[in-house]
This record gives C-alpha cells, sequence and structure tokens, in this order.
C-alpha cells in the first residue's frame, strides 16, 4: 500500500501526462494544417509518447492495488501565430512536467517511500531527453526555420523520427 498523498500525486501526473498527450496532438495538427508534416509526424509521436507515460502511471497504482481516479482532461488552449511557437510552448510545458515529477519524488522522499522513488528515477532521466528534445527543436529552428529551404530540410529531418516505446518495465 502506498502513501495517500503520494497516490494522489500520482493521479494528478496521470491527467497532466494526458493533457500532455493532448496539447501535442493539438501541435500537430497545427502543423498537418500548415502542411508541415515532419513536424505533425513529431509531435504526433510525443503525443503516444505522453499517452505512455499516463499508462505507466496508472500501470504503477494498479500494481500496487491503488485505485486509480481518471479525471476530465483540460482542453488545450493555444493560438499559434508562426511555426516557433509551438516548439516554444512544448519546451515550457516540459519545465512544468519535470517540476511535477520532482514534487512527486520530493514527497516520496519525505515519506521514506522507496518503491516510488525508484519508479521515478526513470521519469527523471526522461524529464532532461523530453526537455533537450523539444529545445533542441527552439534552437534548430533559430537557426534555419526562417529559411524556406531549411525549413524543408528541418520538416524533413522531424519527419524521419519513429515511436519506440517506452523502456520502463514494472
Ligand atoms: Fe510525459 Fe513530456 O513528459
Amino acid at each position: 500500500m502506498l502513501n495517500k498523498d503520494i497516490v494522489a500525486k500520482i493521479n494528478k501526473q496521470i491527467n497532466f501526462e494526458l493533457y500532455s498527450a493532448y496539447i501535442y496532438l493539438d501541435m500537430s495538427n497545427y502543423y498537418s494544417d500548415s502542411n508541415l508534416g515532419g513536424f505533425a509526424n513529431w509531435f504526433r509521436i510525443q503525443t503516444q509518447e505522453e499517452r505512455d507515460h499516463a499508462m505507466l502511471f496508472m500501470d504503477y497504482l494498479l500494481y500496487n492495488g491503488e485505485k486509480v481516479v481518471l479525471e476530465d482532461v483540460k482542453a488545450p488552449n493555444f493560438t499559434y501565430t508562426d511555426f516557433r511557437q509551438p516548439a516554444a510552448e512544448a519546451y515550457a510545458h516540459e519545465l512544468k512536467v519535470t517540476a511535477a515529477i520532482h514534487d512527486i519524488y520530493a514527497a516520496a522522499y519525505d515519506v521514506k517511500d522507496f518503491r516510488t522513488m525508484q519508479f521515478l528515477d526513470w521519469f527523471v532521466k526522461e524529464q532532461s531527453e523530453e526537455e533537450k528534445n523539444t529545445d533542441e527543436i527552439i534552437k534548430r529552428y533559430d537557426l534555419f526555420g526562417n529559411d524556406a529551404k531549411g525549413l524543408y530540410l528541418l520538416d524533413a529531418e522531424l519527419g524521419a523520427r519513429v515511436y519506440s516505446p517506452p523502456s520502463l518495465v514494472l
């Protein structure tokens, strides 16, 4: 049995990961509408990863005999004025996800919940990758994105991303 506060925080995180999936889907659709299929591909795969994160948190609660509580997922509420903006929003969002995961980790540390800390280790590492990947898109966009040929090549590069399932096993 897990600490009640930890269970509540993980339930909240499930919702946050599903919201993350939802906003990346919105970003993917924006790029699709803008005929940037590579960007759209990258963000759609990001949606799949976020769904995986939600499932991992959910499975962790179920594995430990705890109740999963699914709440409404907030609608994405962004208006994009240029192609750079979704990537910038994605990076800002990942910083929030990192903070949320660190918050659960700190709570687990406080109550000596070593099991949850060990489970969260994967997410701590994953977040450094999530931040790096989104930040890289912004930096590459700033380098090449304002030139039509550069944008075309960057779109092709992002179009090459393929989905791979998470390496974490409960
Ligand atoms: Fe599930 Fe992008 O953090």
